[in-house]
């Protein structure tokens, strides 16, 4: 049965004015799998205030991380941009998700599509050995609208290739793909776009996507899941449902308050 866990803050990281992350305890009861999220929050007038949470760290790390965005108006993360490290956090016991390998049928190129803090499960599943063994690539994309948004770089790009045990395999296997919509940077346009005209594939060296050899996982605003799912089935992919291995999968759980 899900129990709601009493969990405390251990630190907290502000990237932008729209952008944070914490960390926190972790109950050795809180199981999960890499790409898993859960309901999390806050105690607000005597009542549990949750919204779903993609768990950002891996499921064999002591302690939970969150990557959140910040509302003012918005009922939880207006209250929870405030959090100190001491301060509790409540954390639903069930964690579930479609992010998961077992749904996508094999393949060799895995592309993890996120735009802002979509990119929140995709940082757990970057950590897993597993998704190492299962493809010859792992594309981590994330479209944000500013370079300051684009969080978790350094983590990315210096801390994972340098990593004791995953460093090897994370050099060979995993590309790192930002892209920026608002303004200048190595990268720009909408990562649909640039899939759209071929030009992200062009630009890491891989053959233009195809049901084949490509499977997708994708995490982010409700107006990106929708057009890339448009694009994804006119090029003859399938979406994973009810646990059936397909060429893609979505995380539909999130809405942003
Ligand atoms: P854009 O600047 O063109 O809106 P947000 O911060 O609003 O969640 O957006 C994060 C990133 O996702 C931005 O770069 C934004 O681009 C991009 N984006 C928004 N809608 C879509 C979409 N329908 N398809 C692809 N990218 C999108």
């Amino acid at each position: 049965m899900a129990t709601l866990l009493r969990e405390q803050v251990t630190d907290v990281h502000h990237w932008t004015d729209r952008l944070f992350s914490f960390k926190t305890t972790r109950d050795k009861a809180f199981r999960f799998k890499n790409g898993y999220f859960t309901m999390i929050g806050l105690e607000h007038e005597g009542k549990p205030l949750l919204r779903a949470y993609s768990m950002a760290s891996a499921n064999y790390e002591d302690e939970l991380e969150f990557f959140s965005i910040k509302v003012q108006d918005g009922p939880l993360t207006s209250k929870l941009q405030n959090i100190r490290p001491g301060d509790e956090i409540l954390v639903n016991s069930k964690a579930t998700g479609t992010l998961v390998n077992d749904n996508l049928l094999p393949g060799k190129h895995l592309y993890l599509i996120a735009t802002g803090t979509g990119l929140a499960p995709f940082l757990s599943i970057i950590r897993d050995p597993e998704i190492y063994e299962a493809y010859d690539k792992v594309i981590l994309t994330h479209g944000c609208r500013e370079v300051e948004e684009l969080a978790y770089r350094e983590l990315i790009t210096e801390q994972l290739p340098g990593h004791e045990y995953l460093g090897d395999v994370v050099r060979e296997k995993l590309v790192y793909y930002p892209t920026v919509t608002r303004e200048k940077f190595v990268n720009n346009g909408r990562l649909t776009d640039l899939l759209k005209i071929g030009k992200l594939e062009r630009d890491i060296g891989l053959p233009p996507i195809n049901p084949a050899d490509d499977r997708f996982m994708i995490c982010g605003s409700p107006s990106m899941l929708k057009d890339i799912t448009a694009l994804l089935d006119s090029r003859g992919f399938n979406e994973s449902r009810h646990g059936q291995q397909a060429h893609y999968v979505i995380e539909r759980a999130f809405v942003e308050t």
